[in-house]
């Protein structure tokens, strides 16, 4: 990865979430040139005009077509094709589909742009971060997924709201899969300087209330798909700002999803904890604590990812 902001990023997939992502790297200036590749000529050509019409107003430049030549000189890409969840469904369902496209995909990435690091946002995007680490044989650090990064925002926005206190002050994470296991890592969140679990201010939380929000976060997508059917608009910022923690080599701490190498005992599984996330991708913060519960809901996490591996034979 070179230079500050002076990267090319590709991003696969010009649908709701595809073109969310290019949208909110291209405002937010998260890196020079932003590249949208679909193999739906007619729908990605016009995804990129409509973008290059607004370049006066953002100073990033915008490419793409249906030509996957315009991976080429990637130092990022980002991965958003694939099947999406339908009302009701999980998505962990979408597994077989997905990885089937990945099979085809990723190894034209790697003729194409061959030191890019890739990004999987697709779901389900633990199961998929560890299909695509095989097929293509990159190390961890070459392959991971959006993960929590969004279930987090959501966390902390909800957390904000009921204790009436600055997002940007609210440090809580959700970990695990990207899905129905995921849980909020409550042991270690803080309010400013004050743990969470010990806030005492006007609107202090009780347990009932923090599992409430919980539940919130982790059953949010199902209840933005049902009234419109996609998520997009959160999950392009989210996206764009893992685009800048590498692209800027930021070390900045985030819940992304990593292959994880004997992380609390586990293994061979991508899931999300805390990150340092850089040019290098993500390596998990040693010495983040967990309490008993939630070490035991991590476990569940990757119980439900390797189930899920083993279904569709990875
Ligand atoms: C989301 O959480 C559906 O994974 C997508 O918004």
């Amino acid at each position: 990865m070179t230079g500050i902001r002076g990267s090319k990023v590709a991003v696969i997939g010009a649908g709701a979430v595809g073109t969310s992502i290019a949208y909110a790297s291209l405002i937010r200036g998260s890196a020079r040139e932003v590249a949208l590749y679909d193999i739906a000529a007619e729908k990605v050509d016009a995804e990129v005009l409509d973008l290059a019409h607004g370049t006066q107003f953002t100073g990033a430049s915008v490419t793409g077509g249906a030509d996957p030549a315009v991976l080429e000189g990637s130092d990022l890409v980002i991965v958003t094709a694939g099947a999406k969840q339908q009302p009701g469904q999980t998505r962990l369902e979408l597994a077989g589909t997905n990885i089937r496209i990945l099979e085809q995909l990723l190894p034209q990435v790697q003729e194409r742009a061959p030191d890019a690091t890739i990004l999987l946002v697709t779901n389900p995007v633990d199961v998929l971060t560890v299909a695509a680490q095989q097929i293509t044989g990159l190390p961890s650090g070459r392959v991971f997924g959006s993960g929590t990064v969004l279930d987090t925002s959501r966390l902390r926005w909800l957390l904000g709201r009921r204790l009436g206190v600055g997002t940007a002050s609210v440090h809580a994470d959700i970990v695990g899969e990207h899905g129905d296991t995921e849980f909020a890592l409550w042991s270690t969140a803080m309010i400013g300087p004050v743990p969470l679990l010990e806030w005492a201010g006007p609107n202090r939380l009780s347990t009932a209330d923090l599992d409430e929000i919980a539940a919130e976060v982790r059953d949010a997508a199902y209840r933005v798909i049902a009234g419109k059917g996609a998520t997009n608009y959160a999950i392009g910022l989210a996206v764009a700002r893992i685009v800048e923690a590498v692209v800027d080599d930021e070390q900045v701490v985030i819940p992304v999803s990593t292959v994880l190498d004997d992380y609390r005992g586990i293994s061979g599984v991508a899931l999300s904890v805390p990150c340092l996330v850089g040019a290098q991708g993500p390596t998990p913060v040693v010495g983040t604590s967990f309490s008993y519960a939630e070490d035991q809901k991590l476990r569940a996490s990757a119980h439900a990812i390797r189930e899920t591996l083993a279904s569709v034979g990875v």
